[in-house]
Formats: C-alpha cells, sequence, structure tokens
C-alpha cells in the first residue's frame, strides 16, 4: 500500500477536525444546525477575500448566528487591521505554548469572535499524540459556534489546501479580470484534484464589477470551464460593485456593512448571504426600491 504524502495526511487531519468539531456541538443528528465551516479563498491576491470574510462574518451574526471568524491568511495581518483588533495570540499558540482556546479568541465590537492568523496549522498533520490532543480538545471549544468562517491567503498552499479540506464550503472569489478568472479556475482545479472525494460545496463570488451583465458573463465564463474541464459543478453565489465605501471601511477600521450598510457592496452582501442561505432578501421598502431601480438599472 502506497505511503501518505503530506497532503494526504493534512486532509485526513481536516477531514477528523471537522468532524469533532461537528460532533462536539451535539447538533450533528439535526443536520441543519451544526457548526457550518466556509473557507473564502481565490487564484489571484488582492481581489478583495479579507474584505468580503469579515463582512460575511458580520452579516451573519446580523442575522443572529454565532459567528468565529478565523483569520487563515500568514501573511499580512489583514483582518486584524479591518476589525481594528491586536491579537496577541493565534492557533499556533494552542500548539506550542500551551494556551486556550479562551486565550486566543478575540470577542469583537462587531458580535463576532475572532481568531488570529493561524500559522502552522499545516503542522496539524505532524503533531505528536500529546499535542494534537490538546489541539482537538481546544477546537472543541469552537462548537458554540452555528459558522466559523476561515480568510485564507491567495492560491494553493498547504496551509489553505488545509483548510479547505476542513470546510462544507469554499467560497472562491474572483474580479473580472482574465487574470483573476484564470487563477480562479487554477485554484478550484487543484481542490477537484487533491479534495475530489470529499463533498466540499464549490461557490462562486465576483467583486469589483461594474455592472450585473459583466459579473454574470464572468460567473458563466468560470462555471462553464469548470463543467467542461473538471466536470465540476460551481455554485454562483453573486456579485459586489466596486464601491469606494470598502476602500473608506478599511481606512476608518470599521467593516462597511457597519459603517455604511446602505451602500451598493453592503446590499450586494446581503444578497450573498440569502443565497447561502436559501432565503429571499428583505429589508425596508426603502432600500427595497433602492435595490429594485439598481438592479434594473445594470441588469
Ligand atoms: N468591492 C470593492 N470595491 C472597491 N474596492 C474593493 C472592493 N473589494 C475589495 N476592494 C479593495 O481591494 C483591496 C484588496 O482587498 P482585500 O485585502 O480584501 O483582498 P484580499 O483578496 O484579501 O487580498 P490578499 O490576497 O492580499 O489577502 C483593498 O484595498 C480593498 O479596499
Ligand atoms: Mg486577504
Amino acid at each position: 500500500m502506497k505511503r501518505k504524502s503530506v497532503e494526504e495526511k493534512i486532509i485526513d487531519q481536516a477531514e477528523n477536525l471537522r468532524l469533532i468539531v461537528q460532533e462536539k456541538s451535539g447538533k450533528s443528528e439535526s443536520g441543519d444546525s451544526k457548526t457550518r465551516i466556509i473557507t473564502v479563498s481565490s487564484g489571484k491576491g488582492g481581489v478583495g477575500k479579507t474584505n468580503f470574510a469579515v463582512n460575511l462574518a458580520i452579516a451573519y451574526s446580523q442575522i443572529g448566528k454565532k459567528v468565529v471568524l478565523l483569520d487563515g491568511d500568514l501573511g499580512l495581518a489583514n483582518v486584524n487591521v479591518i476589525l481594528g483588533v491586536v491579537p496577541e495570540f493565534s492557533l499556533f499558540n494552542i500548539i506550542k505554548n500551551n494556551k486556550s482556546m479562551k486565550d486566543i479568541i478575540i470577542n469583537t465590537k462587531f458580535g463576532i469572535s475572532f481568531i488570529a492568523g493561524a500559522s502552522g496549522f499545516s503542522k496539524i498533520a505532524n503533531l505528536d499524540d500529546e499535542e494534537r490532543k490538546r489541539f482537538i480538545s481546544e477546537m472543541n471549544e469552537l462548537s458554540f459556534a452555528d459558522i466559523i468562517i476561515i480568510d485564507t491567503s491567495a492560491g494553493i498552499s498547504n496551509n489553505v489546501l488545509a483548510f479547505i479540506a476542513s470546510a462544507d464550503e469554499a467560497i472562491i472569489v474572483t474580479t473580472p479580470e482574465p487574470t483573476a478568472i484564470t487563477d480562479a479556475y487554477g485554484t478550484i482545479k487543484i481542490i477537484t484534484t487533491e479534495l475530489g472525494d470529499s463533498n466540499i460545496a464549490i461557490k462562486l463570488v465576483v467583486n469589483r464589477v461594474k455592472s450585473v451583465t459583466e459579473a454574470k458573463k464572468v460567473a458563466h465564463r468560470v462555471i462553464t470551464i469548470v463543467g467542461q474541464f473538471l466536470n465540476t459543478k460551481v455554485d454562483y453565489l453573486g456579485y459586489i460593485y466596486e464601491d469606494p465605501i470598502v476602500q473608506n471601511a478599511v481606512l476608518v477600521q470599521k467593516p462597511f456593512l457597519v459603517s455604511d450598510p446602505r451602500s451598493k457592496a453592503s446590499i450586494c452582501l446581503k444578497h450573498i448571504v440569502s443565497r447561502l442561505e436559501n432565503i429571499e432578501f428583505r429589508e425596508g421598502s426603502g432600500v427595497g426600491n433602492f435595490l429594485k431601480k439598481l438592479l434594473s438599472k445594470n441588469g
């Protein structure tokens, strides 16, 4: 029998982790109320993953879900900046410094819990028994969450793959830029090849669009090539307009859903959540009208 590769070990461990978080939550029997794990990834960097992940987390907490946002990006600590927090510890400190989940998790003023830069996540494949036991027991502390959202770095490293393998859904963010589309396809290809058997739902968000038509064209292109060459289904979740509020929100260190809930970007985000939840988006009639106009103007 062939020896398992590092990737396979990572995937096994991540798979175990997911089952454990879900099992310990004691909710998996009922099906719909287990902890849901969503990763946010991309091929090309800088397409808007972090802003999307943070605001997605807040949108979910605004509809009453308990949300944990995990910063899985090992590079720049972008989530910290957007949330205006300075975390002292990360998941790595659980493995190596005997910290507990309570020590590292931060309750933010935006209603979501946050765990910082999980450097070393892919190392869970190589932990000794004692370390692994500790890690799993601390991860169990997260089973209070309805949703865990993981913001990953761009592209597919072992670390990103480990996060995706532990997830129920992988949201891929792209922009209309041709290189971003090509790289989104490349990422989906790797996920399909490496994690083909693991039933992860792949979903697509098109960010920074100028019109609904543009978004649809991009989505159609990705869905078609993925279907044709990888024989895989991608679910189009929606789009987010190019909107200066996104940059402003970063400057004032307040996520745009909080700083400007009626902005185009915020409304798009709420639509994406409704799509994820399979519910119809409704808001006060003012916004409803605004939305109708917005959609017919750009549709
Ligand atoms: N819909 C949008 N409209 C306008 N600007 C946007 C939008 N989405 C993202 N941006 C801007 O794009 C830049 C990159 O965003 P962000 O950091 O979220 O991307 P990322 O994919 O997480 O990047 P990285 O790959 O480096 O982690 C930021 O300056 C952000 O303000
Ligand atoms: Mg980022």
